[in-house]
């Protein structure tokens, strides 16, 4: 049974979240979570963390990971950023990934109100995103090294028939 979870810094699984992301994200790039930190200082504090939990004889153990960006007061940017989305390599295309980003649109579109959500997905995540309604918003750019497009989706709006 896999459950998702929005959990602050100071919660226990904080420490797994950060385990996860660095081993599917950051350690192929090179970088260790403090590199990460680095590069926009303040803005780990400022993110709501979601994680994918599954029940395990030894405890909870963190299975998947993203974390949304608010918009900022100082930005024109007014779409939440997703980042950091990560699964346990032996429990990808299990649907987690997915779930994880449901639970972040409901965040987003529901309780934060905000008009949409993006990322900088790398080249090779690209279908996961479009299998979800994410659109390119894009050319090809490089990030950290490696080759992203802007992908984004926009709040569903209520259809005609349910007015
Ligand atoms: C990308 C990632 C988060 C997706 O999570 P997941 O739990 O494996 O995804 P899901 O099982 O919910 O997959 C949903 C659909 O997207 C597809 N999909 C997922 N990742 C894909 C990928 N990298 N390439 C192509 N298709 C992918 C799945 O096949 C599935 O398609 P289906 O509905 O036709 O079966 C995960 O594979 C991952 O951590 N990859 C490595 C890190 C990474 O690339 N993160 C994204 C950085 S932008």
């Amino acid at each position: 049974m896999i459950r998702i979870q929005r959990i602050s810094m100071d919660h226990p699984l904080y420490e797994q979240e950060v385990a996860l992301r660095t081993s599917v994200l950051l350690k192929p790039l090179g970088m260790t979570i403090e590199d990460y930190y680095n590069m926009a200082p303040g803005r780990e504090e400022k993110c709501d963390h979601f994680v994918a939990v599954i029940d395990h004889p030894t405890g909870d153990k963190v299975v998947g990971a993203a974390t949304l960006f608010p918009p900022q007061p100082d930005s024109d940017e007014t779409s939440g950023k997703v980042q950091q989305m990560c699964v346990d390599p032996q429990r990808q295309g299990e649907g987690i990934g997915t779930n994880l980003m449901i639970a972040m649109e409901v965040r987003a579109f529901t309780e934060l109100a905000l008009p949409g959500l993006y990322c900088h997905a790398q080249i090779s995540a690209m279908p996961f995103y479009e299998k979800l309604g994410w659109e390119v918003g894009s050319d090809t750019f490089q990030e950290a090294g490696i080759d992203h497009k802007r992908m984004q989706i926009v709040t569903p709006q209520p259809s005609e028939t349910s007015k």
